[in-house]
């Protein structure tokens, strides 16, 4: 890019990676008071008493109830249940929902009303003046939401299936704990979800407005470890080595995005989940393969940085790798599950050009050609 204009890179947490990372919980809470927030999944895997032990007498709540896609209203639940604990630190063990959870959980306890939130998302209330909501220390359970490196979070609405993004700079985690052990028993389904999430949020931003020499650096990294370490961890889904590799890349992924934000891939992919059920991952990544065909005609240099990092050979040979990897994942049938047929995304009702999303897309793109874009996707893997 030679436009002249200086660019910004910034990420504020403090990341321990590798095996065993997880042993670094109690150090990193420095004996502070501690909620833990997590979903009943993790409880029945034990993972949650090993938080607990390690805690030990800082543990003054635990939360299990989170579900997958937070809400309002369960993130308002999530913070009654908790709000007489008077936390210093939230610890959010899980994936991105039980991240997004603390998240939204820490800021109404800064704002110290259970109806901020709402507030807040439903009519564009502020954050308070001196915002100062308690420390998060997320631990991430699968590879790709990238949550644990960024300020945001995403909640929908649970009356009109409305997707919101709480956001401020206050609310990116402390410290993130990146321990791929934690991924080594995640399902077959979650894992393929949550890899292609972290590859949407890797050529996501490369194809942005925001993009800047270290989100390219961190993306490309990304772009380049998941197909192959994804079709390891298929095969043997307890190879430390591909688990780690994936886990990386996730992380990687998410730095990148954490200064991009997403664009069309993820714009597109919220009608999708709000109104037929896809998984976000699979939602948010479906669309990659055109996108990149369109980035490939429009802006060429953008494009030639993913096909390089695919070891493709051009944009057409990147195209047909993505879907390649997208059928031998079995996100056809994934699909298909949710979506019988191309004639059921003409009933989407929700809108494909997000504010904040679609617009961080160098293209400027309209209802009409995302939905087509969307409908070549899907025909194309479902074929
Ligand atoms: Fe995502």
């Amino acid at each position: 890019m030679t436009d002249g204009r200086t660019r910004t890179f910034h990420n504020p947490v403090h990341i321990r990676f590798g095996p065993g990372a997880l042993s670094a919980l109690a150090e990193l809470a420095r004996s502070r008071r501690t909620i833990v927030l997590t979903s009943d999944g993790m409880a029945r895997r034990g993972v949650l008493r090993t938080v607990e032990n390690a805690l030990g007498d800082l543990v003054v709540a635990t939360y299990t109830a989170v579900t997958p896609n937070p809400t309002v209203l369960s993130c308002t639940t999530a913070f009654e249940e908790v709000r007489a604990a008077d936390a210093e630190l939230i610890v959010a063990i899980g994936g991105g929902s039980v991240i997004d959870t603390a998240k939204a959980v820490a800021a109404q306890d800064a704002a110290g009303t259970d109806a901020w939130l709402s507030a807040h998302l439903r009519e564009g209330g502020p954050f308070p003046a001196d915002f100062l909501p308690p420390a998060i220390l997320a631990i991430p359970t699968t590879a790709g939401t990238g949550s644990e490196v960024t300020m945001w979070g995403t909640i929908w609405d649970e009356r009109t299936g409305k997707k919101y993004s709480i956001s401020h700079p206050r609310l990116y985690p402390e410290s993130a704990i990146v321990d791929p052990l934690l991924t080594h028993s995640v399902p077959r389904r979650t894992t393929v979800a949550t890899a292609f999430d972290a590859l949407s949020h890797a050529m996501e931003a490369i194809w942005n407005r925001a993009s800047n020499p270290i989100s390219d650096a961190l993306a490309i990294r990304a772009i380049g470890l998941i197909p192959d370490a994804l079709r390891a961890v298929l095969e043997s889904p307890a190879d430390p080595d591909a688990r780690e590799r994936l886990a990386s890349a996730a992380l990687v992924a998410g730095l990148a995005m954490s200064n991009t934000r997403t664009a069309l891939a993820h714009s597109i992919s919220y009608p999708l989940t709000a109104e037929l059920g896809v998984q976000h991952g699979i939602a948010c990544s479906l669309t990659l393969p055109e996108i990149l065909r369109e980035v490939g005609e429009e802006f060429p240099d953008r494009a030639a940085l993913i096909v390089q990092a695919l070891a493709a050979t051009s944009v057409a040979d990147a195209v047909d790798r993505l879907y390649a990897l997208f059928r031998s994942a079995g996100a056809g049938d994934e699909l298909r599950q949710h979506i019988g047929s191309a004639a059921a995304l003409s009933g989407l009702r929700g809108s494909f050009i997000a504010p904040g999303r679609a617009d961080n897309f160098l293209v400027a793109v309209e209802q009409a050609s995302a939905a087509a874009l969307l409908r070549r996707a899907y025909e194309t893997i479902c074929a």
